[in-house]
Formats: structure tokens, sequence, C-alpha cells
């Protein structure tokens, strides 16, 4: 596997990963309105972590960067259906923890979780409980009916990839 960071920057290699990015977020996340997936892949305060299998995008994370609050919303994170259950979506997550730590220098990553990945995220280390100040994500984060606000402290000791 692969793994590469990519925003809508005009370079058609990574307009052609952003596509397929987005059909399988649309196809993994039925809930959510296709032209919202596509506003938010392709805007560019937006970035993508994609998860590549002999050069296909297998999946991926697309997240906001917040930098003055150190912190990171994630908005859509999927596996394609015939590459789920192997443990991939456990590394896509160490890999933007990684990430988030390391390059973005974040603290926290925040999501709205969808009711059915709430388990999956608490897998990841994501907690129901907010530790972040309220006013460090309130009004930044998108926040709809049937999820759960989650969050994720990053440990600046823990190297979450080998
Ligand atoms: N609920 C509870 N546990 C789950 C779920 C779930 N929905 N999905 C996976 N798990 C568990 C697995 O059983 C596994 O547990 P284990 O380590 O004890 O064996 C662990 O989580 C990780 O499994 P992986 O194989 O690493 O995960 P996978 O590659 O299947 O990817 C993912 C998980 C990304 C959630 C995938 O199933 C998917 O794309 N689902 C549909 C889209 C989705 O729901 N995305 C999240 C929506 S919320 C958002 O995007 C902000």
């Amino acid at each position: 596997l692969k793994w590469e960071v990519i925003t809508n920057d005009g370079v058609e290699r990574h307009s052609k990963h952003l596509v397929a990015l987005k059909n399988i977020f649309s196809k993994q996340l039925p809930n959510m309105p296709k032209e919202y997936i596509v506003r938010l892949v392709f805007d560019s305060r937006h970035k993508s972590m994609l998860c590549m299998k002999n050069g296909n995008v297998i999946g991926g994370i697309t997240y906001r960067p917040f930098p003055k609050q150190r912190m990171g919303e994630i908005a859509f994170c999927a596996i394609s259906a015939n590459e789920q259950v192997k443990g991939y979506g456990t590394r896509l997550m160490n890999h933007i923890k990684e990430y988030a730590k390391e390059t973005e220098n974040m603290t926290h990553l925040i999501t709205f979780a969808d009711n059915n990945a709430v388990g999956y995220f608490q897998k990841q280390g994501f907690t129901k409980e907010i530790m972040m100040e309220r006013e460090k994500w309130n009004g930044y984060i998108k926040e709809y009916d049937g999820g759960t606000i989650m969050e994720c402290q990053l440990d600046g000791q823990v190297s979450y990839v080998d």
C-alpha cells in the first residue's frame, strides 16, 4: 500500500485521484448528498490522504486543517467495499494521525461520525468525550443529524506508523 496527501491543485494526476476517491465516498456514504462530497473533496481548503494499491485509489480520508486551532476535521473516511475488513481502515487512520502530528503540527483530530461508524472510530482511539476547549471547535465543525462528534488526541511521543 502507498499513502499520499494531495489537494485539488490543478495537477491532472491529483484530479484523477480525487475523482476516484469521491466515487468511493459516494458509494460508501450513501446518506451524504453527492454534491456535498464533491464540493468538499475538491475544495482547496481540504486535503485528502489517499490509500493506494497497485496505483489505484482504494480509500482515503478527506480532512480540513485548522492550523490556528492545531486541529483537523475529518470530513469523510472510507475504504472501497472489496477492500474492507483487511485492516486497511486502521492503517489509513494511523497514517493520517502520523501526518497530522508530524507534518501539520496538530494536537487533535475531530470528526462527526456516522452513527454506524462510531465503533470503528472508537477502535481508532476516538472518544465521544471532547477534551479540547469548546471554543476551539464550536462553530468550525459541521454537525448533522444522525452523527456523533468524536475526538482523538494526538500524542507527540507516539509513532503511529512503523
Ligand atoms: N463499526 C464497528 N467496527 C467496525 C466498523 C464499524 N462500522 N467497521 C470496521 N470496524 C472494525 C473492524 O471489525 C476492525 O476491528 P478489529 O480490529 O477488532 O478486527 C476495525 O474496525 C478496523 O477494521 P479495518 O479492516 O481496519 O477497517 P476497514 O478497512 O474495513 O475500514 C471503514 C473501516 C473505513 C469504516 C470501512 O468499513 C468503510 O469504508 N465503511 C463505510 C464508510 C464509513 O462508514 N465511513 C465512516 C463514516 S464517518 C465519516 O466519514 C466522518
